[in-house]
């Protein structure tokens, strides 16, 4: 009997720990902060418990500490391979016991030693209408395509880059006078919508990745995710 009530306050202590998320960037953190503001007026019911860059100096940093949130830095430089980054990314993490990591402008390639090590639970946004343009300098190829539209896409991370299953997908127009700055700044809007939307249905247990894809309420999400509507 008093083992038995042992484990459920336990079980309780658990169930009540509010989520927590830890974010990578490596630049002005634009997303990072939408995601901090998202999670301050409660939209994504969880904790940012971590911020880490692979640069140090940058904005997201900065962004990181004026809301109160730890960081680190992770210089990519001082590792001689991508794998043994990523096996400290991996330690570092793991001493925050993450339930999501988000992917927010880390502009980094991870291996399969950290993809592995948080399948599931591993989010990245992409600037473009996924699977168009994989890679780096989207705008600049939607561009010189002639495209009428762009976009970004948030996805689950798999061993394929900028190729695991699509979440939620948001279209912007591109204008005759866009350019490259112009068109990222317009994509750029509808990232900070996607992204927090995307962790929060994470956070409430309404997203998975399973065998079959990504499932939101346990239906199987289109190919190229949800197409987000403003
Ligand atoms: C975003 O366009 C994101 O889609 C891409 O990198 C950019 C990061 O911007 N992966 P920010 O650092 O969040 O402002």
């Amino acid at each position: 009997m008093k083992f038995a009530q042992q484990t459920k306050t336990k079980e309780l202590s658990i169930s009540t720990e509010p989520t927590r998320i830890a974010v990578l960037i490596s630049g002005s953190g634009s997303n990072l902060q939408a995601l901090i503001d998202a999670t301050v007026d409660g939209f994504i019911p969880a904790s940012i418990e971590l911020v880490i860059s692979n640069k140090p100096g940058v904005k997201g940093l900065e962004r990181a500490a004026a809301a109160g949130i730890s960081t680190g830095v992770i210089c990519h430089q001082d590792y001689s391979s991508r794998e043994s980054f990523d096996e400290t990314l991996v330690q570092y993490l793991s001493d925050c016991r993450p339930d999501l990591i988000i992917l927010a402008g880390f502009m980094r390639i991870l291996t399969p030693v950290f993809i592995t090590a948080f399948h599931g639970r591993l989010l990245n946004i992409h600037p473009s209408l996924l699977p168009k343009y994989p890679g780096l300098h989207t705008h600049r190829r939607a561009l010189e395509a002639g495209d009428s539209e762009a976009g970004a896409t948030v996805h689950f991370v798999t061993d394929e880059l900028d190729g695991g299953p699509p979440i939620v997908q948001a279209r912007v127009p591109i204008m005759a006078e866009d350019d490259e700055q112009s068109l990222a700044q317009r994509v750029l809007q509808v990232e900070h919508k996607i992204y927090p939307l995307a962790a929060r249905w994470f956070c409430e247990g309404r997203l998975r990745l399973g065998k079959e894809g990504a499932a939101l309420d346990d239906a199987k999400l289109p190919a190229q995710g949800i197409d987000y509507q403003a």
